[in-house]
């Protein structure tokens, strides 16, 4: 596990950045943190790795959002996706064992169906150290 510290967005999207190095085609992110933690922030920084021109925001109407760089990546959020059943989430697969990038804000929600060696990525804020400071840890799951 790895442990990162930001204080302020573009730290986080810098240290997103060069961990978008890691990635290759299929893998899946996981992101969780609280609202405004900076799962989006951190989304626009692996995007701006793979030289996306789209605008990066919470899909929160869709699920899905598809960006096209020098890879294709896919941003989802789960937040909604809470208590549904795993069978209803066939289509879900198509995406989570396909080519793209996959980065899933929410994703406790929908852990049970993200494929095997996903990478974890955990922000957390700690307000005793101001509104900007963010702990973010890195692993990579077995599971
Ligand atoms: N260190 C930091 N890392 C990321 N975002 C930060 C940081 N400090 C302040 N922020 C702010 O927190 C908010 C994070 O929003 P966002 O990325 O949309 O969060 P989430 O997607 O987790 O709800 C933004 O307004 C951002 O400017
Ligand atoms: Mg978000």
């Amino acid at each position: 596990m790895e442990r990162f510290i930001s204080t302020c967005e573009q730290e986080t999207r810098d240290i997103a950045k060069n961990f978008a190095k890691t990635l290759s085609e299929g893998s899946v992110v996981a992101l969780i943190g609280d609202l405004g933690a900076g799962k989006t922030a951190f989304t626009k920084g692996v995007a701006e790795f793979f030289d996306v021109d789209d605008d990066v925001s919470s899909p929160t109407f869709t699920i899905v959002n598809e960006y096209n760089g020098k890879k294709t990546v896919y941003h989802f959020d789960a937040y909604r996706l809470e208590n549904v059943k795993t069978d209803d989430c066939d289509w879900l697969d198509d995406y989570f064992f396909g080519n793209g990038i996959c980065l899933v804000e929410w994703a406790q929600n929908i852990e049970d169906i993200l494929p095997n060696g996903y990478f974890k990525v955990e922000i957390k804020k700690d307000p005793s150290k101001g509104d900007d400071y963010r702990e973010i840890f890195i692993e990579k799951t077995e599971k």
